[in-house]
C-alpha cells in the first residue's frame, strides 16, 4: 500500500474526493484518509508545510499504516532555466539545503554523523511515475533531478543561483528532503514528485499564486495514475 503525502490542502483534496468510503484517522493534527482509489488501497494525508511536518507524517504512515512506499506530491520552484512553470520534476535524490555544519568540516547540506549526503529516491517508483506521466500529462516537460529542501520559500535570484551552484538542484521546496530522510531511516522506498509553480526568483510569489492551480493539477493527475499502477 502506498502513502501519499501532500503539503497543502488543495493537493490532497481531489484525491480524497475520489476515494471509495474512506476511513479517517487523526494523528498529530493530521487527517489520514485510508481507502481505495482505482481499486488500490492507499492512505492520503496532508502533512502541512515544512520539514518537521513532513518527517512526522512519514513516521505515522510507517508505524500506524505499514505503508510499503511513500510518494510526496507537491509544488516547487524551478532552479534550472529549462524547467518551466507547469513542468514536473521526479526526484533522483533529495538534499536539505538549510543544513549547515561546515564549522565541523561537513559540506553544506550534510547532516552530521550520517553516512549519507543525498537521500536516494526509489528507482522503480520513479520509472513507474515517468511512464504514468507520458500517459496522463503528455504535453508537459518531465525532468529527473535533485530536489532541494529547506524551511524557506526561495524568492530571490541570488539565493536561487547559490542553490543551483552549491547543490546542483533541479527544484526547491519545503518538505521532500525531510520526507526522504524519514523514509530512509525506516527503509521505506519513496519518491518526490514536484510540479513547478514558480522560478524561485524575484517573481516567485506572483507566479506561485497564478500557477499553483495548474501545477497541482499536473501532480494530482500523475499521483492518481501512480496509485493505480503500483
Ligand atoms: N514551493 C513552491 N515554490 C517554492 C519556492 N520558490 N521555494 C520553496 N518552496 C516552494
Amino acid at each position: 500500500m502506498l502513502g501519499i503525502i501532500g503539503a497543502m490542502a488543495e493537493e490532497v483534496e481531489q484525491l480524497k474526493a475520489e476515494m471509495e468510503s474512506p476511513q479517517i484517522v487523526s494523528v498529530a493534527g493530521m487527517d489520514f484518509y485510508k481507502g481505495r482509489i482505482g481499486g488500490k488501497d492507499v492512505v492520503v494525508v496532508r502533512s502541512g508545510v515544512g520539514k518537521v511536518n513532513g518527517a512526522v507524517c512519514v513516521q505515522i504512515l510507517v508505524d500506524r499504516f505499514g505503508v510499503e512506499g511513500i510518494v510526496n506530491t507537491g509544488i516547487a520552484g524551478s532552479l534550472k532555466a529549462e524547467i518551466n512553470i507547469g513542468d514536473l520534476v521526479l526526484a533522483t535524490d533529495a538534499v536539505q539545503h538549510d543544513v549547515d555544519a561546515t564549522q565541523f568540516s561537513y559540506p553544506l547540506g550534510q547532516i552530521p554523523q550520517m553516512n549519507v549526503f543525498a537521500f536516494k529516491a526509489d528507482e522503480r517508483l520513479r520509472q513507474l511515475a515517468a511512464g504514468c506521466c507520458r500517459q496522463v500529462n503528455p504535453d508537459i516537460g518531465v525532468y529527473e533531478g535533485r530536489v532541494l529542501t529547506g524551511d524557506q520559500f526561495v524568492s530571490s535570484k541570488e539565493k536561487k543561483e547559490w542553490l543551483a551552484k552549491v547543490f546542483a538542484g533541479a527544484c526547491t521546496e519545503m518538505e521532500g528532503g525531510a520526507i526522504a530522510q524519514a523514509a530512509w531511516l525506516n527503509q521505506v522506498p519513496f519518491l518526490i514528485v514536484r510540479a513547478i509553480s514558480d522560478k524561485a526568483d524575484d517573481s516567485a510569489q506572483m507566479d506561485y499564486e497564478e500557477f499553483e492551480r495548474l501545477a497541482i493539477l499536473h501532480s494530482v493527475n500523475l499521483t492518481r495514475a501512480l496509485i493505480e499502477a503500483f
